[in-house]
């Protein structure tokens, strides 16, 4: 194996400095492991811009939520290292926790606004911890440029925005989202499905692209808005939708103003499921 296992952040930082001497830029990849092809797009996609690629692996701990599967997270570290090895990854940095998080730790990374909408309320304290996470990672393999996935689209902004605020040397890249051939967003977490949840697990995929459709036919929104069907209250950040809401929309098509809705829940879809081929 050619890849270059890193176990501490002294031996990491010195094998960065290495490739920077070398005259070659740090590619890096932060990962928390049980990677899969969406993680190695990032990894070909650092070497396609001529730099060396550098992946972490760790399974950070402060950007779990009590209730949430830090546990259970998968850990197949051999397998990783060897995909990251066939990859063509030339280091890999694989810390413990006591190395990234010192004995007596008290400082955390907090973005303001960005976390206020989307997954941060519902994962208090989970993007201070990926903050918190990345700006050390950063500061351990030095000036290069970094590849994140726009899966994580708000994690992705949420880490340029620190990289400006704190003038950190790192150019941040953000890569498309790998999928499954059924549009399934690749993520180590798919393996927690059973296979009625896999065999659901598209329609996410499926209701995009009816939006993507949709927006592409040359409508102008005046809105599209999720609220409750009887008092049309907006569905709040803390709420999680079980029963049913109202998914209304008003769009111009020209100068005609159409409107329609459906109430989640209780209707059902207005026209039948499209053919894929
Ligand atoms: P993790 O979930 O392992 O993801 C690592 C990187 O891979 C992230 O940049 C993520 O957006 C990207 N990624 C995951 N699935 C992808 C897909 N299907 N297509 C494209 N990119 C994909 O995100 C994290 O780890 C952590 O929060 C981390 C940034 C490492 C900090 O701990």
């Amino acid at each position: 194996m050619s890849l270059r296992v890193c176990r501490t952040v002294a031996e990491f930082r010195a094998a960065c400095d290495q490739v920077r001497h070398a005259g070659a830029r740090v590619g890096l990849v932060p990962t928390m492991g049980a990677l899969h092809s969406g993680h190695m797009a990032l990894v070909d996609a650092a070497r396609a811009r001529g730099a060396r690629a550098a992946i972490t692996i760790f399974v950070n701990p402060t950007q779990f939520g009590p209730n949430e599967d830090f546990a259970r997270y998968p850990r197949p570290i051999e397998r990783d290292l060897e995909l990251a090895n066939a990859h063509g990854a030339e280091l890999a940095f694989v810390p413990s926790v006591e190395e990234m998080y010192p004995p007596g730790e008290q400082t955390r990374v907090s973005v303001a606004k960005l976390v206020d909408v989307l997954c941060g309320p519902k994962r208090p304290n989970h993007f201070d911890g990926v903050a918190t996470v990345v700006t050390k990672l950063f500061n351990v393999s030095g000036p290069c440029v970094a590849i994140f996935g726009r899966k994580d689209y708000q994690q992705l902004q949420v880490i340029r925005r620190m990289v400006r605020d704190l003038l950190l040397p790192v150019e941040v890249v953000g890569h498309p989202i790998v999928r499954e051939a059924d549009g399934l967003a690749l993520s180590s977490r798919n393996m927690y499905l059973d296979a009625a949840e896999r065999a659901a697990a598209p329609q996410i995929a499926r209701a995009l692209s009816a939006a993507v459709r949709g927006f592409a036919a040359g409508f102008r929104v005046d809105y599209v808005e999720l609220v409750g069907e009887s008092e049309l209250e907006p569905i709040a950040d803390e709420v999680t939708l079980a029963g049913s809401a109202l998914l209304a929309v008003a769009a111009f098509l020209g100068r005609t103003r159409l409107i329609d809705n459906v109430v989640l829940g209780q209707d059902p879809a207005p026209v039948p499921e499209e053919e894929h081929g």
